[in-house]
């Protein structure tokens, strides 16, 4: 017995850092905040079934903005820096940049994005950067009309996606980045031309692996154009390097011009799996929160929020789901075969 009072080091951590039983730990969070989309891409929200009569959430179903903002608070007490706002078409949000502007608020919070299909970026990016957006991310799967088209479901317009990227650059919500899903048969010849596009503007392209979301998009491996082959196709007529990540986890690889105009990325969460360091977790408009893109089902944290629970209470729900987590589906996708019950891409938001 120590004949004097002894003070404990200061660094004994309070609480310790949450962590799955993966040893991942939470660091974004993904915020789906509305599930309609004004696109009908056939892979995600295909017209036959996303009709008119399709009953979307009700408006009175999905989180309000104060109840967004007390969960991403606890969130960030859980070691959540980093926020991706989403949708459906998060812009079909009335009011967005007023939830921006309070989750710019929040402790610890560094760094916000949004994620759009563009069509209505020109008219809210100055708005979206005075409220404190960081950057945004645009979907464009073809600089050619007739293939955007395709891809988008006959809505929108290339044009005016451009106009959006447009906007966006001139509000400052950089680095932006063109998020092209590329299915074989479909896209694959557009990518020279995006690549061509973009490369000197700042404006950074990034090929995503079309992957086996939802249950509707009846994806055979063969769809998905491995990103290697891409690579190798770029590289012949615009030679690149691969470069470091930007931050532990990236999703994207990232390859640099030998000419210096800029970089190119791939996120190749088909061919190379990148479980390993996924610190993602996502919550859908309605208030349930998920640890996978591929999860069956969600944690419901609406009903506890609005039945009265304390920040305490819900911060131990979502604790005791992270701690659960055990999720790795692109890394073991060919051992499970097909899996039928999975959330569907617009709900969560990609
Ligand atoms: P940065 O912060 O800019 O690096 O953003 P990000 O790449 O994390 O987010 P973004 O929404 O731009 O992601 C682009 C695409 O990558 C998504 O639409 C998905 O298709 C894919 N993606 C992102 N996160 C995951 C993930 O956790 N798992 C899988 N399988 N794909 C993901
Ligand atoms: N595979 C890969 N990416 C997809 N996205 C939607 N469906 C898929 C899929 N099956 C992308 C969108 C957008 C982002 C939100 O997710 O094209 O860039
Ligand atoms: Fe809308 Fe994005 Fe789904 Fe296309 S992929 S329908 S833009 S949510
Ligand atoms: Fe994370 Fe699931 Fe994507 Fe793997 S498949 S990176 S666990 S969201």
């Amino acid at each position: 017995m120590p004949d004097k009072i002894i003070n404990l080091p200061i660094d004994i951590p309070l609480q310790p850092m949450l962590r799955d039983r993966r040893e991942r730990p939470l660091r974004d969070l993904r915020i789906s905040v509305m599930d309609r989309c004004n696109f009908r891409c056939p892979y995600c929200m295909p017209e036959d079934k996303y009709h008119k009569d399709f009953q979307f959430l009700k408006r009175s179903e999905r989180l309000s903005f104060d109840e967004i903002l007390r969960l991403a608070n606890i969130f960030a007490g859980l070691g959540v820096e980093k926020l991706r706002i989403t949708g459906g078409e998060p812009l079909l949000r009335p009011g967005l940049a007023d939830l921006i502007g309070d989750l710019t608020r929040i402790e610890h919070i560094d760094d916000i994005a949004l994620t759009t299909n563009g069509i209505l970026l020109a008219q809210h990016a100055a708005a979206l950067k005075a409220a404190g957006l960081d950057r945004v991310s645009v979907s464009l799967d073809s600089l050619d009309d007739a293939i955007f088209q395709v891809m988008s479901g006959g809505r929108g317009s290339r044009d005016r996606v451009l106009e959006g990227i447009a906007g966006a650059v001139e509000a400052g919500l950089t680095p932006i980045k063109v998020n092209a899903v590329i299915k074989r048969g479909i896209n694959d010849d557009s990518v020279l031309d995006l690549v061509r596009h973009f490369r000197g503007t700042g404006v950074i392209v990034r090929f995503i692996e079309y992957m086996d979301v939802g249950t509707i998009n009846h994806w055979r491996v063969s769809d998905t154009v491995p990103s290697m082959e891409l690579i190798g196709r770029i590289n012949e007529r615009w030679p690149m390097r691969p470069v470091e990540q930007n931050y532990h986890g990236e999703v994207a690889s990232r390859y640099q011009f030998d000419d210096g105009r800029g970089e190119v990325g791939f996120i190749s969460s088909v061919s190379v799996p990148f479980c390993g360091a996924c610190t993602r977790a996502r919550l859908s408009s309605d208030g349930r929160l998920f640890t996978c893109l591929f999860a069956a089902s969600g944690t419901d944290l609406k009903t506890p929020l609005r039945a009265g629970a304390g920040d305490d209470e819900l911060r131990q729900i979502i604790e005791q789901v992270w701690m659960r987590r055990e999720d790795r589906y692109s890394e073991i996708r060919t051992e499970r075969g097909p899996v039928t019950d999975k959330v569907e891409m617009y709900y969560i938001g990609g």
